[in-house]
This record gives C-alpha cells, structure tokens and sequence, in this order.
C-alpha cells in the first residue's frame, strides 16, 4: 500500500460554517494560497449551491491556486452538482464531493427513505458528477454510526459507478478510536474494488477524539485525512491538520509522508485566526501560545541541559522563529512587508499603504508590535465599507464614581452625538451608542482577550448581539479595551444595517 498520505484540508468549508467564521472572497483566497503554499493536496473551498458567496469563492479560489486539487460539496442532488461544476470551470485539477447519509437514523429521520433507495442515490449522484469530472469523492455521512455490512455495500456500489475517494465521516464525533480503526479496516477488507478507490478519514472532535480516530484510521489503511487549520470546525471542530503533520513526522516508524511544509504551520493557523476571529487556545497542541512554553524549574532546568529532555518536537519545524517580537515605531515599511509576508499575507501596495498608516498608530501608543497585533491590522480594512463608523470616544470611570461616556459616531459620512452613564465604562459607552442606533438590540456574548501578554497589548473583543431575532457576530481590536468594544458593537450593528431596508 501507498506511503502517501493525501491532505484534503477542509478549512474553507466544514471550518468556515462555524457562525462568526465567516470569511469574504479576498479572505479565503489569502488563505487557499496559503494552504497551497503549506502543501495541501486538496482544498475543499465550498458548498456551492449553498450560497452566491461560497459559488464565486470557488471561481476566484480556482483561478488564484495551481497544484492543490480544488474540490466544491454537493448534497447527492443533480441541481448541486450542476452548480458545483459551474464553479469548477477555471480549476486546474477538479473534485466533485457528494453525497447522503448513511446510518439508520439518517435513512429513516432525515430521508424517510429504506437502504436499497439510498444506494441507488448514491450511485446516481455519482454517476452524475462523473459525466463532468474525473475525481469523484462520496461521503456516507455518519458513517461512524452506520451498520459496516451496509456500509460496504454502498461504497462497493459507489466505487463501481466511479467514485475515486471514498470518505468515511464520522460526522457526530462519536467513534472511539478502536472502533473506527476497525471500520478502516473492515472497509478495507470488505469492499470489492477498494483497490481502485482512496479510502478518507473525516473526524469531528466532539468527545475529543478526533485526531486520535484520524490517525487510528490511517494507520488501518486510510490514505487521505480531512483536516481543517487549528481544527476548527462544526461544534467542537474537526481534526486538526498541523496535529496530523506533526505526528507523522514526530514518528517516523508510521513511515507514512505527507507534502506539508510544516514550517509553514505556525504562520497559516495564526492567520487563519487571525481572518476568522477565532482565537487559538492557549495550550492547544502545535500552534497554542504555550505549546513550546516550559514553565516549571524542573523543566527549565531539563530543556536548558539538552533540548530533548522535555521537547519531542523542534517549534522551527513547525515555523515558530523567536524573531516574532520585532517590529517598533523605527520599523520602516519594508520590515513591515517582510513581516507580514512571513505570516503569509502578501498585501498590494495600496493596501501595505493603509497596513503601515494604522501600525505607526498602535506604534505610538505600544513599545513592540507583534505578529498578533498584525495580523490584526492587516484584517482592519474590513471596517472601510461599514456605513457606521466610530469617530471619538471619552470615557470616565473609576472606583466610587459613576462611569460616563460621550460617543461620536459617522453614519453615511454624518456626524451624530450622545453621552449616557453606566455601571462601567463599557456599559456606559454601549448605552450612549444606543441613544443613536434606536433599535431593540441584546448583547448576548461578550469576551475580551489579550493578544499576548502585556499590559500595553491590543484588547481583542468577540460580541454576539441579537436584533430581530437573528444573532450578529461583531469584532474590535484596539490598545483601549473600551474602543474595542465599541468597535465591536458597531461591527455587529454593520451586519445588519447593511441588510436593513
Ligand atoms: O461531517 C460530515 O459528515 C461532513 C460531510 C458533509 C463530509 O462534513
Ligand atoms: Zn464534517
């Protein structure tokens, strides 16, 4: 059997459905270069019946990206796989993913349908998808949960009809770890013509099993693993590519090789949090803040003696340098350039233009700007087409007396004004931005993070605010924790004015 194992990394569809990820058409072709240049075989770039946005992300995807073979998702339905076509036709290598879901819950709950008519959808939409491209993948979804007699009856039949790729999702993150090594493996050994087809791995990590199942599953003959940047996903997220990389390369005698560049881990998954407003945790594996951070004596004391006391992995194989706090007021724009082109954003000049303007901003209120602070400023023109703009902020506040704010805000380009008190700062600030969006607005989500760790830093600020029923997501970043709150609310406030008659 192949060594190689097939990275189809699914950031920009499994990982982009996460509500608050998403991201515009400029973003995802930022980051789909950068998933090439990290050494994805595949880039699954969308869903593209589902929305005009996810089908002229895989147009501009396709056109912008070389050798990863792009893939777009359909439902085992003709009028999705029409489209998904449409949206293939400037790929230089093309894969159409369809498929239906396999278990008894999902014939019975979500088709109202038997097994033998399931089949035969699967094998239609197959065939289907096989008069327009080559390279078609089938996912049986819940797979993890589907009866493995039947399950090979499909993909037997699914292959048959031309399938390529055939993926074994574990849709609902159940599987242990066993269990699934040993559906790869029956699969394997089961399926007449597996010979002709890769076997795909797609986990989801709800009981935090993910990357143990993916691996499980390759190591029972599994050849491609679905994987999304930082592990982001649907609930709890899928499996994390940098996880899958790392392991392999850390344990040589799986003797399985990927294409993945793994220096170019660590500047892919920060700005993929960077774009999608998702934080990393600090311990997570690989990317976190604190994966290669030794704290207790015994183990500094161990690392400073040999390295690989406490360290299984070297953090510049994965493209940590320690230069990464670097750039102060005195940096001139080409430092900036080079930085940013480390972090893998490579702006137009007018854009670098803007980038620099706001860094000697922030230079002139913090002594060192980090790879954090940015990224963050490299995202910051997407306030440039919001219609509501924050124009001052003043605030007093302190302890025994009460917080006041008086707030200015652009609306179209016209000046409005309004001062209220609060029982802090923020809430004051939030109260006099109401006094002029009049509107029925809740905050239901409010968090406030640090981007490293001092006390000058940028605040980064998530909000959910609910309007009309519907959840809008907002983001701030500022050195003023209170600015970059407002920010966000005028980020959620955006969202909905912009679809607002
Ligand atoms: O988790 C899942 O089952 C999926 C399929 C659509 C591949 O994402
Ligand atoms: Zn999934």
């Amino acid at each position: 059997m192949s060594d190689k194992l097939f990275i189809f990394d699914t950031t920009l569809r499994d990982g982009e459905q996460v509500p608050g990820c998403q991201l515009n058409t400029v973003e995802k072709i930022q980051v789909a270069k950068s998933l090439e240049l990290l050494g994805v075989d595949v880039i699954e770039a969308g869903f593209p019946v589902s929305s005009p946005g996810d089908f002229n992300s895989i147009i501009e995807i396709s056109k912008a990206v070389t050798w990863p073979t792009i893939c777009a998702l359909t439902r085992a339905v003709q009028r999705d796989i029409d489209v998904a076509v449409e949206s293939l036709q400037y790929a230089k290598r093309k894969r159409i993913h369809t498929g239906i879901g396999t278990s008894d819950s999902h014939i019975k709950y979500k088709f109202n349908s038997n097994r033998e008519e399931i089949i035969e959808r699967a094998v239609a939409s197959v065939k289907y998808a096989k008069r327009f491209v080559e390279d078609v993948e089938f996912y049986a979804e819940d797979a993890g949960r589907t009866d493995n007699v039947y399950l090979a009856q499909v993909l037997e039949a699914v292959i048959k009809a031309g399938a390529t790729v055939v993926n074994i999702p574990d849709t609902t993150g159940y599987c242990l770890p066993d269990e699934y090594g040993a559906k790869i493996k029956y699969l394997m050994e089961n399926v007449r013509g597996i010979e002709k087809a890769i076997l795909s791995t797609h986990c989801h990590n709800d009981l935090g099993m993910a990357t143990a199942n993916t691996i499980s599953g390759v190591l029972n003959g599994a050849r491609q693993v679905e994987v999304t940047i930082n592990g982001i996903g649907e609930r709890a997220g899928n499996t994390a590519l940098e996880e899958i990389a790392m392991i392999l390369k850390s344990h040589k005698e799986i003797k399985i090789e990927t294409n993945i560049n793994t220096q170019k881990i660590y500047p892919t998954s920060r700005m993929v949090s960077s774009l999608m407003n998702m934080p990393v945790q600090p311990n997570k594996a690989i990317v976190g803040r604190n994966a290669f951070a030794h704290s207790s004596g015994i183990h500094q004391d161990g690392v400073l003696k040999n390295l690989e006391t406490y360290e299984i992995i070297n953090p510049n194989d994965v493209g940590i340098d320690d230069s990464s706090i670097v750039l102060t007021a005195r940096s001139g724009r080409a430092a900036l350039k080079h930085r940013l082109s480390v972090l893998g954003v490579e702006p137009s000049t007018e854009k670098l233009d803007q980038i620099y303007e706001q860094f000697l901003k922030i230079a002139d209120r913090k002594k060192d700007i980090n790879d954090d602070d940015i990224l963050v400023l490299a995202g910051a023109d997407r306030s440039i087409n919001h219609r509501i703009k924050l124009d001052y902020l003043q605030v007093t506040s302190g302890v025994g007396v009460r917080s006041v704010a008086s707030l200015g805000l652009k609306i179209s380009g016209e000046k409005f004004e309004a001062a209220a008190g609060g029982n802090g700062p923020v809430d004051a600030a939030i109260k006099a931005l109401k006094k002029i969006i009049n509107r029925h607005m809740v905050l239901k989500e409010f968090t406030i993070q640090a981007l490293s760790r001092g006390s000058d830093d940028m605040g980064k600020v998530h909000m959910q605010v609910e309007y009309d029923n519907q959840i809008y997501y907002g983001f701030g970043a500022n050195t003023d924790i209170i600015a970059a709150s407002v920010e966000a609310y005028i980020d959620c406030i955006n969202k909905f004015a912009g679809v607002e008659k």
